[in-house]
């Protein structure tokens, strides 16, 4: 589609004659502001938190503002070309939706109303492998939209075998592997909530809806669980948890497989062991493109570009993971360095509005992965409010590129920033 930026704006102010403003908030802090107002206590602090003192989002923001973008003028831009290249398909933006689990802490229709909202804009959804809909559903609803799968590498490679054989059947088009979260980063706010969504069933879709893993439920665990104290929020939250494990309610109560589900999912979901040799297991399971998420040293850029994957995405985890971490887009830096064209990056982490994609692809990065925004953007309106945050990301995209005398974005290069205020 054409002049995006300014057909947005327009219908923005168009909208403002009749009196109404947008209900989902342009800039990104009213966005996030508007988004706690609407969700749970314990679902704000999942999505806005970060590891420790959250140094790491604030690095994020810092290495993004550190550069400036320097504007050239009097060049024909009546036209620009935000579409790029990405594994055989051409995307009209540079944009992916990042995967995130539990989006049902946000909104109740979840991951399918985040499937629905990219399908509708074009831009892809990569399935998390902690979804609150299984992948099958999502992919349903986005007909030939592309989308990819994001892999957890749990203790069971069976598992892992079925999730990338069921993402494959479902039409994901790439495998996206998380590296950085062997262990789940130590996040306050949680801690201080003592609230971790996937012992109480959440987030947990694509496990209980797998095969492989319900037979798993079945086999003893290695150590016994430790049971919480009983009092009346116990019992309330067993029932949330029987309720969001699928079928129908006496089987639930007669099998016990709601709770056996969560203790197995606990059990099983991380795998501190995994190593670069790991990876020779899923390049023979699938020809599907690999990606590696997580990477922020141009040495482990260069490893993985050794042991054959076909692309890496540059993330922090959006500072949920190491407290006191470089800044995101400052190992982006380094990494496009070391890659040298020869793959695509991917970036993620602090990216806010269309000035903040226009920098991360300056230094490098082939396309970007969108995160809280659209979750902000999904708890405030569901799916229109995914849709508007696309938009406005792409809008302020197209009209930066505009104003700074960029015909396309594929064509952007540090040339296009200067070192910002430091
Ligand atoms: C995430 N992220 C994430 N990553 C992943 O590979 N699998 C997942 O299931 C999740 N889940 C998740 C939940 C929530 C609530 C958040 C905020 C993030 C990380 C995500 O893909 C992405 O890397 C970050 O969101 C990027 O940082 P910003 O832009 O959101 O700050």
């Amino acid at each position: 589609m054409h002049d995006r930026g300014r057909k947005r704006q327009a219908g923005i102010y168009l909208e403002g004659i009749a009196g109404r403003r947008p209900k989902v908030p342009v800039d990104s802090n009213a966005l996030e502001r508007r988004a706690r107002e609407v969700m749970s206590a314990e679902g704000f602090a999942y999505v806005a938190g970060g590891a420790g003192r959250e140094a790491t989002i604030d690095a994020n923001r810092r290495s993004l503002d550190r550069w400036s973008i320097v504007p050239r003028i009097l060049r024909d831009v009546s036209h620009r070309d935000m579409s790029v290249h990405l594994f055989g398909r051409t995307l009209d933006t540079p944009l992916l939706l990042a995967p995130i689990g539990v989006l049902e802490m946000a909104h109740r229709e979840s991951d399918l109303a985040v499937a629905r909202a990219a399908a509708a804009e074009g831009v892809p959804f990569i399935f998390s492998s902690q979804a609150s809909v299984p992948m099958e559903t999502c992919a349903t609803a986005m007909g030939n939209s592309p989308r990819w799968f994001q892999l957890y590498w749990s203790k069971s490679d069976d598992l892992v075998r079925s999730f990338v054989s069921r993402a494959e059947s479902c039409g994901c088009e790439a495998i996206v592997v998380t590296v950085d979260t062997t262990f789940l980063g130590w996040r306050s706010r949680d801690l201080d909530l003592a609230y971790l969504p996937f012992s109480r069933g959440l987030g947990i879709a694509q496990y209980t809806s797998d095969p492989v893993f319900r037979a798993m439920l079945s086999e003893p665990l290695e150590e016994i669980p430790a049971k919480p104290p009983v009092n009346l929020t116990t019992l309330g939250a067993a029932a949330k948890m029987i309720r969001s494990y699928p079928g129908k309610l006496p089987e639930k109560l007669r099998s016990g497989a709601p709770r056996a589900a969560v203790q197995r999912f606990l059990a099983t979901f991380s795998r501190p062991g995994l190593s670069w040799d790991n990876l020779s297991f899923l390049r023979d399971l699938t020809k599907l493109p690999i990606l590696i998420k997580g990477i922020q040293h141009a040495d482990d850029a260069r490893e993985a570009l050794a042991r054959g994957v076909d692309g890496i995405v540059v993330s922090n985890h959006g500072g949920r993971q190491v407290d006191g971490a470089i800044g995101s887009l400052d190992a982006l830096h380094s990494v496009v360095g070391a890659i040298g064209g020869r793959m695509p990056i991917l970036f993620d982490s602090g990216i806010r509005g269309g000035a903040d994609i226009f920098k991360a692809l300056a230094l490098g990065a082939t396309a970007v992965c969108i995160g809280r925004p659209y979750v902000y953007g999904l708890a405030i309106a569901g799916e229109t409010g995914v849709r508007e945050v696309i938009q406005n990301m792409i809008a302020e995209l197209d009209i930066t590129l505009a104003l700074t005398g960029s015909a396309s974005v594929t064509g952007l290069d540090s040339s296009c920033l200067a070192p910002g205020p430091g």
